[in-house]
């Protein structure tokens, strides 16, 4: 099963990136746990990063094509900003899971609200990089028919 991980905006400065909040794991560790747990889980997974809101809307757009079953989507800044994306994930068939190393809920106001994380199956977050592991268990077990 083929699961396309979507990480937003500035999530390739990740380990230098306010480390206080997002770890010191840079992306490349990150997707390289996200391949090793998946292999266990016997999905493969496609990492993928842009800091540009319409790559990341055809990226949605074209997953079904791609033969993907799933997305996984960090939509980082774009949780909070972005109803193009929220449209794009609603007017997509196949199943999204909102991931967050954060835990935006417990952060500033203007991060509590996800325009986002209601048109998803889920959300994730709160665990670091192990948010990512997370929703690829969340995956295996909701989309492996
Ligand atoms: C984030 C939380 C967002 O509020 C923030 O803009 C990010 C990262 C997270 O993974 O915790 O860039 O999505």
């Amino acid at each position: 099963m083929k699961i396309l991980i979507i990480h937003g905006p500035n999530l390739n400065l990740l380990g230098q990136r306010e480390p206080d909040i997002y770890g010191t794991e840079s992306l490349a560790e990150i997707n390289h746990k996200i391949s090793t747990k998946a292999e266990t889980l016997n999905l493969n997974p496609v990492c993928r990063q842009s800091n540009h809101e319409g790559v990341i809307i055809d990226w949605l757009h074209n997953a079904a094509q791609e033969d993907f079953s799933g997305i996984i989507i960090n939509p980082a800044a774009f949780t909070h900003t972005s109803v193009a994306i929220r449209d794009a994930i609603a007017a997509i068939s196949l199943p999204v899971i909102e991931v967050h190393l954060s835990n935006i809920n417990n952060r500033e106001e203007f991060r509590q609200q996800s325009l986002t994380a209601a048109v998803c199956k889920g959300l994730i977050g709160g665990f670091g990089s192990n948010s990512y592991l997370l929703a690829l268990d969340a995956c295996k077990l909701q989309f492996n028919s």
